[in-house]
């Protein structure tokens, strides 16, 4: 099969297609035909081995020293179910599926454990439903999961043009909380029809100088540190830590011991239930994935180019399967 591989850490063009071994399926995996999956920020990084401060040595430690182990790059997929092993109960060839996370995507086929994948929301394309699962789990998980998000709460937004902000924006409207979106003025018009009820300009206003407290605030620019957010929490408010240095992380547990206030900070998990929540907000109407743009795999060194610019809004999609361009229910 063809697959995007890296041997060493570097620029985009260290991505070339080339020729691997089809994935077979343990017992308890499922064999996915990929069309469609997406370049998003954790992909920039695992290529380029850029990590948030005080994490390079854990992350090259764990990936590969002096090149990456894992050699497909890929966090999720959209894909119609090829065979699975003898101990899959919840699948069947031909289903239209998606997952996220880890490795593998940039490829014809993946194994996936059961798991770890869901069906399609049936209102999306495979182009849609390849950019779905990065943004929307971590979006979960930091405002359901560790933020535990109420009705009528005020969240902050720090972040809101990218991937995981937008999905947080639409995450935290449906918890019916009140959203302020920090993103640059090109994106103002994005975010509002995303839902956001006001807008900043990180350009042009400091947020601690708003004159507002925020009950949550997600921040997923990594600007938005403890020391510096604070006291533009609420008494009891929670700082979401989605992107921050390795000694924020170690230190938000104890700060958040001094006061009422917390930080709290972890890593998305892309479980079967997460991606079945969001495939049901996504039927119901209640989240949309954002493409930005779609290339087709030939291009994934150009797709690359596009995500290092840090200026993506949303997802930037990969068509593996150019045939499903046009499938059935698409919008995007
Ligand atoms: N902990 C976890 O489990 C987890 C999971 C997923 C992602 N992450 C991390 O979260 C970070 C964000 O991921 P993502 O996929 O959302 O990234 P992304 O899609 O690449 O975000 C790009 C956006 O960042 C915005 N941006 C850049 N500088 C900014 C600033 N100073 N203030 C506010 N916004 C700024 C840009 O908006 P403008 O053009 O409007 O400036 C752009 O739209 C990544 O570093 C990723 O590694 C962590």
């Amino acid at each position: 099969m063809k697959a995007a591989v890296y041997t060493k850490y570097g620029p985009p063009e260290v991505v070339r297609i080339a020729d691997v071994p089809k994935p077979v399926p343990k017992p308890n995996q499922v064999l996915v035909k990929i069309h469609a999956t997406a370049v998003n920020s954790s992909d920039w990084r695992l290529r380029s081995g850029s990590f948030p401060a005080g994490f390079t040595i854990l992350a090259r430690l764990g990936l590969g020293i002096c090149g990456p182990r894992n050699k497909i790059l890929g966090a999720e997929l959209a894909g119609v179910v090829e065979s699975v092993g003898a101990k899959v109960t919840r699948f069947n060839p031909g289903d239209r599926v998606f997952a996220g996370g880890g490795f593998g995507g940039h490829a014809e086929y993946k194994v996936v454990a059961q798991n770890k994948l869901a069906m399609m929301p049936v209102s999306l394309s495979f182009k849609q439903a390849g950019g779905l699962a990065f943004g929307g789990t971590t979006a979960l998980y930091f405002l359901h999961d560790l933020g535990q998000i109420k009705a009528g709460q005020k969240v902050l937004i720090n972040g809101a043009s990218g991937n995981t902000g937008l999905a947080a924006i639409q995450i935290a409207k449906h918890a019916k909380a009140e959203v302020w979106a920090v993103c640059s003025a090109r994106n103002f018009d994005l975010v509002k029809s995303m839902g956001a009820d006001h807008v900043i300009d990180y350009t042009v206003q400091d947020i601690t100088k708003s004159g507002q407290k925020f009950d949550i605030i997600y921040d997923s620019a990594g600007t938005a540190p403890w020391p510096r957010v604070k006291d533009i929490l609420t008494s009891n408010g929670r700082l979401l830590i989605v992107l921050g240095s390795f000694w924020e992380m170690v230190q938000a547990p104890f700060v958040s011991r001094k006061s009422g206030k917390s930080a709290k900070s972890g890593t998305s998990s892309e479980s079967s239930a997460s991606l079945e929540k969001l495939a049901d907000m996504v039927d119901a109407g209640d989240f949309q994935p954002v493409i930005d743009r779609c290339y087709a795999f030939a291009d994934i060194v150009d797709a690359h180019a596009y995500v290092d610019t840090g200026r993506k809004r949303g997802s930037v999609v990969i068509l593996v399967d150019e045939a499903v361009k046009n499938d059935g229910n698409h919008a995007g």
